[in-house]
């Protein structure tokens, strides 16, 4: 490809004590891709994304976004670039209604003095977070209850509607159909069909081959914190990315 990168990870190394998580980690995206991160239990896959969206600072290696370093090492800093993420553990405000957590940190404020004086506007904000669940097929049956009172896959669900609703470029999802049903799942892979027809990108970590073949343009693979395969779905058999991931069968990639 000749277009440059949008995001790229050169030779990351994370360590925690004695666990050596990335072992010279690399990982490429380009821009309106979508790109499965696959990998074993373990392999490293989500130290990879908390280290590109800022959760984690790497011991070594660069992170490029759109050709320049990411540094800093800041969530905040890495959102403000246009990256939003889904991660494993959902990151959700358990004691909050789902339309303040789809609104968490931009909350809506009302026109005028009311708005100077920092009142919220519930209402806007829920007719938006009903909009974008709607388009997720998840049914919520009140939408003012707690999250924590969400099923684990309706927390899930809403988790990938903020992502993909404030992501100008980049969508980053870790196993974000984990917790679905069937027609939710497929729900995920249509909307994530959508942000790529809307010229976004997005990595998905997946342990579900079907559900990579379906949307992935590429796989990268990733064993023992190194990346030991670059492959494209429509070229690529289920055969060798489960040989990728075990070690059975290896492609010669710059690590
Ligand atoms: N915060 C942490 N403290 C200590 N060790 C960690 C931490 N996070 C990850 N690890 C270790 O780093 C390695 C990679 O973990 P990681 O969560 O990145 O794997 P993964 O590929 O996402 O696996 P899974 O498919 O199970 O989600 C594992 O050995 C894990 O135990
Ligand atoms: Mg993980």
């Amino acid at each position: 490809m000749t277009t440059k990168p949008l995001l790229e990870a050169r030779d990351v190394t994370k360590r925690f004590g004695a666990v050596d998580a990335l072992r010279g980690a690399s990982f490429q995206i380009f821009p309106g891709e979508v790109v499965a991160l696959m990998g074993d239990n373990g392999a490293g896959k989500s130290t990879l994304i908390k280290t590109i969206c800022g959760v984690y600072a790497p011991d070594s290696g660069e992170i490029l976004f759109e050709g320049r370093p990411i540094g800093g090492w800041h969530p905040k800093a890495v959102q403000a670039l246009g990256i939003e993420t889904v991660y494993q553990d959902l990151a959700l405000a358990p004691d909050l209604d789902t339309p303040a957590n789809l609104f968490l940190g931009r909350e809506r404020l009302k026109g005028g003095l009311l708005g100077a004086l920092g009142v919220l506007d519930k209402s806007s904000m829920r007719a938006e977070a009903s909009r974008v669940l709607t388009d997720l097929s998840v049914k919520i049956k009140d939408v003012n209850a707690p999250v924590n009172n969400l099923s684990g896959g309706q927390q899930q669900s809403v988790a990938v509607a903020r992502a993909v609703t404030w992501a100008d470029k980049l969508v980053i999802m870790d196993e974000p159909t984990a917790a679905l049903g069937v027609p939710q799942t497929q729900a995920v892979l249509a909307l994530i069909e959508r942000v790529r027809e809307s010229g976004r990108s997005v990595i998905l970590i997946s342990h579900s081959l079907p559900d990579v073949m379906q949307v992935a343009d590429r796989i990268e693979v990733l064993r023992l914190g190194r990346r030991v395969a670059q492959l494209v779905t429509t070229e690529t058999t289920e055969e060798q990315i489960v040989g990728a991931m075990t070690g059975a069968w290896t492609q010669e990639v710059a690590a």
